[in-house]
């Protein structure tokens, strides 16, 4: 077990607000380990290193398969450690327990985490504020595109929601050569910064009248659909949607008025399109979409963390970061202290912030990267 965190200047980094009665909420965060349990050999003290919410063991059946990046043995438990159950916050004036969330609880200055929760950097020498960014968002965006979709070169992709997840699904499509990146996003100030992580085209859906995003993407993509669609919002609605904007060859030209073409499935043959869900549904509703479009290929999938396994594939993003193969710096549209911690959820709610970097010793910093 890893005991505890010294967080002598790293940052934590905002994901969502979830608190409930006593609970030190998480993020996606980067910090320096400061004392580790008896049988810890996998990190020492002064590492850097990367907590993460999902854990990988390294032995259990889904650690090992390729299939999986969601380990059986550690699996994530709602408010405790995931070894043993427990809780090892508590109230200082009357005892009462502080839950752990997401196995990570980084809103804190010290943190106790499972050592198969964290990445170990090793050698690369990547920056705290951009290390930490591989922890959660960035990576579940560039996973899904990388692990989950294996965007081809050429391909034409569709992300749902410019936030962080959306950008980084934009950024990896570009880095497996995707040709043409449709976003979409109802907040026009995206468009801009998307431009910037690899999108091409844009859907505002509050801008295209009685139509459908699911028929302007057809229409852009000379009535076939994208490629490769990624949900990133938590939408069920927009899943059905994403779903429906995915490729389906529409029926030849030469038998759109035969008898039998009929509106709905039959005018469309066969297609390969997929998509991929990266969005969190609180409620976990289900999706309508048509059996029928399933069977001539479309697929619809989904991941945690964008199927990127923690120990494995975070020091590869991390390496590609450094040979500037992956640009983080646009995602960090925000930095400050621990104290203003409810100022950077207010940016987060009201889309004016993509990640804000939480410097648990005070922004300290001066003029540059301060926002
Ligand atoms: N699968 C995972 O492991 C994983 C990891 C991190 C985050 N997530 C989830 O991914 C989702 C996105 O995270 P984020 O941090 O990028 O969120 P975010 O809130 O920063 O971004 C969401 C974007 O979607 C846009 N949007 C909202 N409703 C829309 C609609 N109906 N049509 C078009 N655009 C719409 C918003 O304007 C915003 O730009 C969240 O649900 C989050 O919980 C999942
Ligand atoms: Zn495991």
């Amino acid at each position: 077990m890893v005991r505890f965190f010294f967080f002598e200047r790293p940052p934590g980094q905002i994901i969502k607000l979830l608190n409930t009665d006593y609970n030190i909420t998480t993020s996606s965060l980067c910090s320096v380990v400061e004392s580790v349990g008896d049988k810890v050999e996998e990190v020492a003290v002064g590492d850097m290193v990367v907590p993460v919410f999902l854990a990988q063991c390294g032995n259990c059946a889904d650690c090992l398969s390729a299939r999986s990046n969601i380990c059986s043995v550690l699996t994530y438990l709602p408010g405790f450690m995931p070894r043993d159950g427990t809780t090892r916050f508590s109230l200082a004036a009357t005892g009462e327990p502080v839950h752990n969330f997401l196995s990570v609880s980084s809103f804190s200055e010290y943190t106790v985490v499972d050592v198969a929760n964290v990445v170990r950097f090793g050698d690369a020498a990547l920056p705290p504020e951009k290390a930490c960014l591989l922890s959660c968002g960035v990576a579940t965006g560039v996973g899904a595109a990388w692990k989950v979709a294996a965007v081809e070169p050429g391909s034409t992709v569709a992300a749902f929601g410019l936030g962080a997840v959306g950008l980084a699904v934009a950024q990896g499509s570009k880095m497996r050569g995707a040709t043409r990146i449709i976003g979409v996003d109802l907040n026009p100030d995206k468009f801009e910064i998307g431009k910037k992580m690899g999108i091409t085209d844009f859907v505002n859906p509050n801008d295209i009248g009685e139509q459908t995003v699911s028929e302007v993407i057809q229409e852009m993509t000379g009535g076939a659909g994208a490629d490769y669609c990624f949900e990133c919002i938590g939408s069920v609605s927009v899943m059905a949607e994403a779903f429906k904007s995915s490729r389906m060859q529409p029926l030849h030209e030469r038998l759109l008025n035969s008898v039998w073409a009929k509106p709905c499935d039959w005018r469309t043959v066969q297609g390969w399109g997929k998509t991929v869900v990266l969005g969190v549904d609180g409620s976990a509703a289900p999706i309508s979409i048509s059996s029928s479009n399933i069977k001539r290929g479309r697929s619809v999938t989904g991941a945690l963390l964008g199927g990127i396994k923690p120990k494995d594939d975070i020091p590869v993003l991390a390496q590609k970061c450094l040979d500037k193969e992956l640009e983080l710096d646009e995602f960090i549209t925000h930095q400050m202290g621990f104290d203003e911690i409810n100022r950077a959820f207010d940016l987060l709610t009201q889309g004016k912030c993509l990640r804000c970097i939480i410097w648990m010793d005070g922004d300290n910093r001066q003029g540059e990267g301060r926002v």
